[in-house]
């Protein structure tokens, strides 16, 4: 065989072995945070011999002799361009983030650039294997419809199909202790009451809870716990300060994942307003508010507390978990809830960022004071 044949041959090897790499590293929550490392090393090497394997075709686009071909040269070309822009940037964000191999490199560190530049990723090389295809495509239409597609399914896949199979399938486990004690800070002034929701506790959780719901759980130490729980419990150790959880009196969500979803969106939709364990804020000027978003605002129970107690110059620091949306309209909500209250947004952590988001904390407590 020819040596431009069996390039050529290596090239395309290279090319799907590199997008099933990005597609495997995108369901992460299947495969564990190692293996998405060491996934996203092997995709850095496969990229060293598909940029080693199409030196001729970057020296002429160097040289500015692809500018001078068709229109969908030029296009694939700037495409490309854009494509390998994004992976250096990608590269350098999946060292910020990492906690396995470059755990010490902060440099572009924000697990929201990550995803976003992942599923630009994805995007452009499935756009980029495209113009291949319809560059040598006999009907150019069919070709240009079948790449628009793919385009969009990569784009939706990663910006709605990643968050939401996270979050139904996601199941950590931590070690509590380094995860929660750690360095201490001073609150200005007299100190906060944390006010969480989470669903341990407020939910119908069965004696087999994961082959029932197996869903979305979080275990500290081998113990089931509420994601929300272990970020109040974060604070309680940064400020020394006190906490108490949103609890339902009445019925309780179901195990099942899926299922409270549902449940949570017919009582959204109806206005609920769930019956909650009283709680007691007149002696705090102000309160930090842990909640998870629920269909892009706070779950039913939280608007109960909000609604019936007495906010008048107090300050709420808000701290929304969330499976993709920031802070979306809860802010909004809890400032028509909490009357006269002081609303101000602190931070929105992903699900996936919540057994570490003790530093972030830390660093707010510590600015504020
Ligand atoms: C009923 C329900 C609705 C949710 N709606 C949203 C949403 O609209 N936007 C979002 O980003 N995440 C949403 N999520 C994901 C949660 O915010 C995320 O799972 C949570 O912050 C992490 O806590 P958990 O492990 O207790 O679920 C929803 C979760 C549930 C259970």
């Amino acid at each position: 065989m020819k040596k431009g044949t069996i390039e050529k041959r290596l090239g395309i090897v290279a090319d799907i072995v590199m997008f099933a790499l990005l597609l495997t590293q995108m369901l992460y929550v299947f495969t564990g945070n190692n293996i998405h490392e060491i996934t996203g090393i092997a995709f850095f090497v496969c990229l060293v011999v598909h940029i080693l394997l199409k030196r001729k075709w970057i020296k002429a686009m160097l040289s500015g002799k692809i500018f001078k071909g068709s229109k969908a040269q030029i296009f694939s070309a700037v495409l490309t361009c854009l494509l390998f822009l994004c992976i250096i940037t990608l590269a350098l964000s999946s060292m910020g983030v990492s906690r396995f191999i470059f755990p010490s490199i902060k440099f572009l560190g924000s697990s929201d650039l990550h995803r976003y530049l992942a599923t630009a990723v994805l995007s452009l090389a499935a756009a980029h294997g495209g113009m291949h295809f319809y560059i040598r495509a006999k009907k150019k239409k069919k070709a240009a419809v079948l790449i628009i597609v793919m385009t969009l399914a990569c784009v939706a896949l990663g910006l709605f199909g990643v968050p939401y199979i996270n979050r139904h399938f996601r199941t950590v486990s931590i070690d509590y202790s380094s995860s929660v004690h750690g360095e201490k800070a001073d609150w200005k002034g007299k100190k906060p009451l944390v006010v969480y929701f989470t669903r341990l506790g407020n939910t119908d959780f069965d004696d087999d809870v994961d082959a029932v719901s197996g869903a979305s759980l979080m275990y500290a130490d081998g113990k089931l716990t509420g994601s929300d729980q272990l970020i109040a419990d974060m604070l309680e150790d940064i400020i020394g300060c006190d906490k108490k959880a949103v609890t339902l009196t009445g019925e309780k969500y179901p195990s099942s994942y899926g299922a409270t979803v549902s449940a949570a969106s017919k009582e959204i939709k109806a206005n609920a307003r769930p019956e909650i364990e009283p709680i007691e804020i007149t002696d705090y000027d102000s309160i930090i508010l842990v909640y998870p978003l629920w269909w892009g605002t706070v779950p039913p129970p939280v608007s109960t507390f909000l609604e019936s107690s007495d906010f008048e110059g107090k300050t709420i620091y808000l701290i929304a978990t969330q499976g993709s949306s920031g802070f979306s309209s809860s802010t909004e909500d809890i400032k028509e809830s909490a009357k006269g209250a002081n609303v101000e947004e602190v931070m929105s952590i992903y699900c996936d960022d919540i057994p570490n988001s003790r530093q972030r904390l830390l660093d707010w407590v510590k600015e504020l004071s």
